[in-house]
């Protein structure tokens, strides 16, 4: 099982079997903390910086002190990489509240942790890639800006894994959430986009998003491409009727959907075919 991880904690390189964090930490306990997943190829994490920034940003939405600076954790990736036997692998990096009394107060917890684990992902096949996902509607709602906003990659993700494990039930491969109006937020790890008439949209962050790297990054990509792209509103009929949908993540990369709720949508299609090929030459030469 931990064949392939590396972990650190606190500064400490620390072998995986022995990788531990307390019962009494807060990220345990309440989902007290944040994280990021990244994705290294050729011993060089991809696009680090944006990841490290989001999880600035998602420390101060929760007034979480960051236990190290984004610097130090940044040579905490470099060290855990260098550590592992893997090239190509994913890092998890999370920072918890730390170890506090029982009871919610964050108050009570004086420092919190840093932990870095790199490690292989199991990944889709090529070929499954390209047959596409199928996809349904799940009933789990993803949360507006004004309860718990989904740009802060909490370590409480149990609305994702609700709709999550509809997907499973259904025995689909991935669940699309909605926003409590009923317009289209993201997947459960990942992020979405339709082609329509020629353009690219995908939902804004307000609409109950992650502020993706890997959506920032196919914005980028079609802009370079010449392909019109823009953030907008999204019902379940506009991915009924898409001329393509597209999901993008750290961890999936891009994948093209080929069913949602029954409804096929054609895939691969042309956008996608040239956003990945674009996403792959970026990839390799960011990391080369
Ligand atoms: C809920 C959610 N949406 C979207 C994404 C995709 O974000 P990124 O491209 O930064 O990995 C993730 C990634 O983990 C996620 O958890």
């Amino acid at each position: 099982m931990f064949e392939y991880a590396t972990c650190w904690i606190d500064g400490e390189l620390v072998p995986a079997e022995k990788a531990r964090i307390s019962v009494f930490d807060h990220g345990f306990l309440y989902g007290d903390g944040i994280f990021e997943g990244v994705r290294f190829y050729n011993r060089k994490p991809f696009r680090l910086s944006r990841h490290l920034k989001r999880l600035g940003q998602s420390a101060a939405a929760l007034r979480l002190t960051l236990p190290v600076s984004l610097a130090a954790l940044e040579q905490a990736v470099t060290q855990t990489i260098a550590a592992s036997a893997l090239d190509d692998g994913y890092l998890r990096i999370l920072v918890t509240r730390g170890v506090g009394a029982l009871g919610i107060n964050p108050d009570s917890c004086p420092k919190g942790s840093a932990i870095v684990i790199a490690d292989k992902l199991n990944m889709i096949s090529d070929e499954q890639r390209l047959q596409g996902a199928r996809t349904l509607i799940a009933a789990t709602r993803r949360s507006m800006p004004d309860r718990l906003d989904p740009r802060i990659k909490s370590l409480n993700y149990l609305n994702n894994i609700l709709a999550r494990m509809e997907a499973n039930f259904a025995g689909v491969d991935e669940a699309i959430l909605l926003n409590e109006r009923g317009c289209v937020a993201e997947g459960s790890a990942e992020n979405l986009f339709i082609v329509k008439n020629g353009e690219l949209i995908t939902p804004a962050v307000t609409e109950g998003a992650l502020s993706g790297v890997t959506r920032g990054t196919t914005l980028e990509l079609a802009r370079e491409l010449g392909l019109p792209a823009r953030e907008g509103v999204l019902t379940p009929y506009d991915l009924y009727c898409a001329d393509e949908c597209i999901l993008t993540g750290t961890g999936a990369k891009l994948i093209p959907v080929r069913e949602v709720d029954g409804r096929p949508i054609p895939c691969p299609g042309p956008v996608y075919r040239q956003l990945a090929a674009a996403f792959s030459e970026l990839v390799a030469r960011e990391t080369a």
